[in-house]
């Protein structure tokens, strides 16, 4: 398991993006040594959360998967790391995490958590924005996902980047029946936004 696995392509996905909100927050490219921080978070959000080795997959083997982490910089202590109670390498604490996949030029969301101590701060905002406009840098020209109907929060977050419900896939979830919401969002074509 190397850290810096992913090919020259993922090495392109430098992102160095500083948050504007109350939390001073830095994108980059999920490690492997970020996934037991991460599992930390995935199993306090999720009835069904991905497992270590989805999250490994998604770093070391598929190619066009693009995982971030949003550090939080300095804590709300002045220390860096306090987000989820501290990195296990004593550097900044994991804020939240995304995962999307760049699919010709569709940006697939598959992930988008923020750690429960420091949800309602910007920090999904943050990552929203940023995979974004990194999707559409690389030439991405709309961005879909999939969100449970009863998910308030993530559907509110979603539409306020301009996402709307294009389709529902039936009984999706395996664990309650639940429906999902399938929702796409097109860039425009002007190059404003997000
Ligand atoms: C959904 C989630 C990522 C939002 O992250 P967050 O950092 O709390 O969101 P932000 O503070 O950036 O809020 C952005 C917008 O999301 C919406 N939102 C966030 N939390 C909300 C809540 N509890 N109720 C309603 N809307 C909410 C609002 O539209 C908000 O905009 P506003 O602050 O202008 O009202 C977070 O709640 C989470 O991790 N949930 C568990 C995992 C999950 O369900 N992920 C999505 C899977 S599809």
């Amino acid at each position: 398991m190397s850290e810096d696995a992913g090919g020259p392509d993922r090495r392109k996905l430098e992102i160095f993006a500083q948050g504007n909100g109350p939390m001073r927050l830095r994108l980059r490219p999920m490690r492997v040594s970020d996934i037991s921080e991460v599992m930390k978070i995935e199993v306090r959000s999720f009835s069904l959360p991905w497992t270590e080795d989805a999250f490994v997959r998604e770093i070391e083997k598929i190619p066009f998967s693009r995982p971030v982490v949003a550090e939080e910089l300095e804590g709300r202590n002045g220390r860096a790391g306090t987000a989820v109670g501290g990195s296990a390498t004593g550097g900044p604490a994991i804020a939240g995490y995304a995962c999307w996949w760049e699919v010709k030029d569709e940006c697939h969301i598959t992930n988008v958590t923020v750690s429960p101590e420091v949800r309602r701060r910007g920090v999904g905002k943050f990552l929203m924005r940023e995979i974004l406009k990194e999707a559409r840098r690389r030439g991405a020209v709309r961005a879909t996902l999939e969100a449970r109907i009863s998910n308030e929060a993530a559907v509110s977050l979603y539409e306020g980047f301009g996402f709307a419900p294009v389709a529902m896939r039936k009984g999706y979830y395996p664990d309650n029946g639940e429906d999902a919401l399938v929702m796409l969002m097109e860039f425009s074509p002007d190059g404003e936004g997000p």
